[in-house]
């Protein structure tokens, strides 16, 4: 058996074969005030496993890693949300750059990862705000891992990408370190590593792309990221425009 080597995030893992979706069940032990920080749900299969905007997450089971981690930010104020999903994506891009030193992968705003220009992870987000700041949040990750069959042409894993197989216990140790370090660093307040590392691998920064918001398509080249996560996109005609979380999407 493998331990993390870590504080608080992981000393707790409930293991299920199947559950509905991680997320949705940490939410309702965390509402009963079963759950400490850092505690981890970890599932073989879920039933009803979702995704960005309402989405589906499919996975098979027994092949990817599923999981959630409870943490509680009271260090962050509801306008610096954003630093989770900083946080959460480098953590996962530093532990798939460590499987294999050429791997290219890239984080597509806000937090997919992007593995040889495949989705390879996917990261939901789940924030409780009260007046104070964050007062609890449920960080929801599926990475693809030893899935070769059955995957969307703009999805991968690691299996297929690297063409071995990875222990997921392993993986998910990794994950967890990585995970604490990053979050003991926003503890800290010094967001600028952090900032400075995730626009660093943003996924087609200054590359022209095909982009959809509410008004239509356009073309247009990501600039940057705010501190508050807003995306700044100039299209074609040198406008730059602004986006939160959902209001536009990358078509190509
Ligand atoms: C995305 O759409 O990219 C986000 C996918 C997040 C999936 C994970 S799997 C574990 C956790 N539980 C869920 O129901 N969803 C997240």
């Amino acid at each position: 058996k493998i331990f993390a080597n870590t504080l608080f995030i992981g000393k707790h893992i409930v293991s299920l074969p199947s559950c509905h979706s991680t997320n949705d069940l940490m939410a309702q032990m965390s509402a009963k005030k079963q759950l400490h920080e850092g505690a981890i749900i970890i599932t073989k299969h879920q039933t009803k496993g979702k995704g960005q905007r309402g989405s589906q997450w499919d996975s098979p089971e027994g092949k990817n890693l599923t999981f959630s981690i409870f943490l509680k930010p009271h260090f962050l104020k509801a306008s610096q949300q954003f630093e989770l999903n900083r946080m959460a994506s480098l953590a996962l891009l530093d532990v798939v750059k460590n499987l294999s030193a050429d791997a290219k992968v890239f984080v597509k705003w806000p937090n997919d990862l992007i593995l040889n220009k495949r989705k390879v992870a996917g990261i939901l987000i789940e924030n409780s705000i009260n007046q104070s700041g964050i007062s609890e949040s449920i960080i929801g990750i599926g990475l693809n891992v030893n899935q070769t069959e059955d995957l969307l042409p703009t999805a991968t894993s690691l299996a297929k990408q690297f063409e071995k197989e990875f222990e997921l216990e392993k993986v998910l140790l990794d994950i967890v370190q990585r995970l604490e370090h990053y979050y003991l660093i926003l503890r800290s307040g010094d967001f600028r590593f952090i900032h400075e590392w995730y626009e660093s691998k943003l996924y087609l920064k200054d590359k022209v792309a095909y982009y959809e918001d509410s008004i239509g398509k356009f073309n247009g080249i990501i600039r940057n990221v705010h501190p508050d996560g807003v995306l700044e996109i100039e299209d074609e005609s040198g406008i730059h425009k602004k986006y939160h979380f959902k209001e536009v999407r990358l078509l190509s």
